[in-house]
């Protein structure tokens, strides 16, 4: 009769030969997969006798990155999370895995990656990419919590927070949107949906839920920008955050110079006996000078209307008003 530890040893070789693992598995993006934003990378190592890996995208190669030490071994096993930047369209990621300097295995794959707001398609060969679903997430569970509860979405402290860990680098941005700092995920991602942690409103109707004073002073002006009165709240803002002042997804007069290229082609507002326009940027606002703040467009136009055509910030019909507040001789 055979002993049980032999029956459990003969079924984890045969467990073993009945799935002869790939030494390298893409867990994130997936292999051939699209990508719409340049987040993690994320890899299971299951060769056991490893010490480095090198990743090369795109002919660039990293250095040799330790993944053998015992540190590395009891914080993250056989698990390899890095930074990825991908360049737009087609991407040639190689995985090479060494011991002791001596390269023992290659895996190669093609990653498709559009910025979201390019609105362009992948070619049909790569498949959209997405985190959370049960088979992706399964072998994270070791380790992190993948099971947040709708209380816990919103527990306010770094440690205790379920998504912080994985997603630090939404929030270790210069301006940080106020309900993502205190960690409230959960106002905004939903606990219960499908697909896992949907934003159930976008925009406006997001945005309203707790700038509801905004709507109603927008209501009242005469004129409202274009993509304002669209409700296109996330055309110019970052519902995270970003290293621009009000969480804008652009330095300001790139932002607005993205949907009116015109104005950085021809002498705004006035032209000198150079044939130049007037300064838009580079000089200090005459206006802000406490705060020491450039010139740009915000410097004369409101973002989000106002009561005269093209929004001026002081709301003043006669022209000369406007150039009065920076010119009063
Ligand atoms: C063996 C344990 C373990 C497993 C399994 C594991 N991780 Fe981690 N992971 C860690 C540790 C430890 C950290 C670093 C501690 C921290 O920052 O919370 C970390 C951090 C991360 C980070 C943040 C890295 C950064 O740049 O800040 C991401 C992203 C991540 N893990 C994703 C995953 C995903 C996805 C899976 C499943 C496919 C997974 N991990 C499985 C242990 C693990
Ligand atoms: C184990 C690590 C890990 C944890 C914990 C985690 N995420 Fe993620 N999540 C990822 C990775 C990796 C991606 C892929 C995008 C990226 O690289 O950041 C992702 C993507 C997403 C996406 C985009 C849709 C998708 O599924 O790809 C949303 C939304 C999201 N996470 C929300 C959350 C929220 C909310 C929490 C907390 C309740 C959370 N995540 C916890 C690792 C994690
Ligand atoms: C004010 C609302 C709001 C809050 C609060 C918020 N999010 Fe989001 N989040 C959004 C919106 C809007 C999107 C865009 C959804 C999409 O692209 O499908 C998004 C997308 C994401 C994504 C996927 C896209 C990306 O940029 O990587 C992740 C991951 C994510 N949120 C994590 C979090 C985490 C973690 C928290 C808490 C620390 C959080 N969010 C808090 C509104 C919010
Ligand atoms: C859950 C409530 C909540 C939601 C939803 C929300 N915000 Fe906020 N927002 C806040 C809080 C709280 C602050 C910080 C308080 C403050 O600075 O006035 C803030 C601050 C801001 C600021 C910065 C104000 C400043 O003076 O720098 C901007 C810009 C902003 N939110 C835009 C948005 C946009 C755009 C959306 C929709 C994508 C949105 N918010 C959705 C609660 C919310
Ligand atoms: C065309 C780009 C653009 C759009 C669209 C836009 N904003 Fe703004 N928003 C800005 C800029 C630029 C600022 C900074 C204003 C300043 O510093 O004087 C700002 C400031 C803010 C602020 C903080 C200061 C304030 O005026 O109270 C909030 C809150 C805000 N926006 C919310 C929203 C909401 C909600 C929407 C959608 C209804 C929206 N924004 C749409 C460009 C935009
Ligand atoms: C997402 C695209 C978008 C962005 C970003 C944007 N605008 Fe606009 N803007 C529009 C649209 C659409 C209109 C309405 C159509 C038109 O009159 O051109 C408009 C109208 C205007 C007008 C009135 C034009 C007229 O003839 O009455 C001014 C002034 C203006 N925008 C200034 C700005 C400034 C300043 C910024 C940066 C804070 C900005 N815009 C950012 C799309 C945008
Ligand atoms: C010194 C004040 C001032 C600054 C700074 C300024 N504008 Fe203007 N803008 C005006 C005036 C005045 C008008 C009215 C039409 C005119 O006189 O050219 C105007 C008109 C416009 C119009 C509508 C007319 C058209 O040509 O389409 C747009 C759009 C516009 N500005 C965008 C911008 C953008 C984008 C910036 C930043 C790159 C900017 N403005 C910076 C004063 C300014
Ligand atoms: C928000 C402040 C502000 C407003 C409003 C403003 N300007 Fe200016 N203007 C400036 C600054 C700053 C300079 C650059 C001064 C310098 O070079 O030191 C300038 C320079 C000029 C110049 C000289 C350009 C050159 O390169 O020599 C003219 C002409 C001018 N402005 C006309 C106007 C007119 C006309 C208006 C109204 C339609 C106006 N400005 C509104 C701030 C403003």
């Amino acid at each position: 009769m055979l002993k049980r530890s032999t029956v459990a040893l003969l079924l984890s070789l045969l467990l073993l030969a009945s799935s002869v693992q790939a030494a390298v598995e893409f867990v994130y993006p997936a292999a051939s997969s699209w990508v719409n934003r340049t987040g993690h990378m994320i890899l299971k190592l299951n060769q056991i006798d490893l010490t480095a890996v090198r990743v090369t995208v795109n002919g660039v190669a990293s250095e040799l990155i330790d993944v053998g030490s015992p540190e590395y071994r009891k914080l993250f096993q056989d698990f390899f999370v890095a930074q990825a930047i991908w360049d737009e369209g087609r991407n040639q990621l190689q995985v090479d895995l060494f011991n002791g300097g001596q390269k023992i295995e290659t895996a190669a794959t093609e990653i498709y990656y559009t910025p979201a707001e390019s609105k362009r398609q992948a070619p049909p060969e790569f498949v959209a990419n997405v985190m959370h679903v049960p088979e992706k997430e399964r072998p994270c569970a070791a380790c992190h919590n993948m099971k947040a509860s709708a209380d816990q979405m919103s527990s306010n402290s770094e440690k205790s927070n379920p998504c912080f860990g994985c997603h630090r680098k939404l929030v270790n941005v210069k301006y940080v949107h106020g309900p993502v700092g205190t960690y409230s995920c959960g106002y905004c991602h939903s606990s219960n949906s499908n697909p896992k942690y949907k934003v159930l409103k976008r925009n406006a109707t997001l945005c309203n839920q707790c700038h509801a004073d905004m709507a109603q002073a927008l209501k009242k002006r005469k004129f409202v920008h274009g993509p304002v009165e669209a409700g296109l709240c996330e055309a110019c803002h970052d519902a995270h955050g970003s290293q621009n002042e009000s969480q804008l997804i652009k330095p300001i007069n790139e932002l607005c110079l993205s949907c009116h290229g015109h104005i950085a082609k021809q002498a705004h507002v006035v032209r000198t006996t150079t044939g130049e326009g007037h300064p838009l940027k580079g000089k200090p606002d005459p206006v802000k000078k406490v705060s020491g703040k450039e010139m740009t467009c915000i410097s004369c136009h409101n973002p989000h209307g106002g009561q005269v055509r093209y929004f001026f910030v002081n709301n003043a019909e006669d022209r000369m008003l406007l150039c009065q507040m920076c010119h009063n001789k």
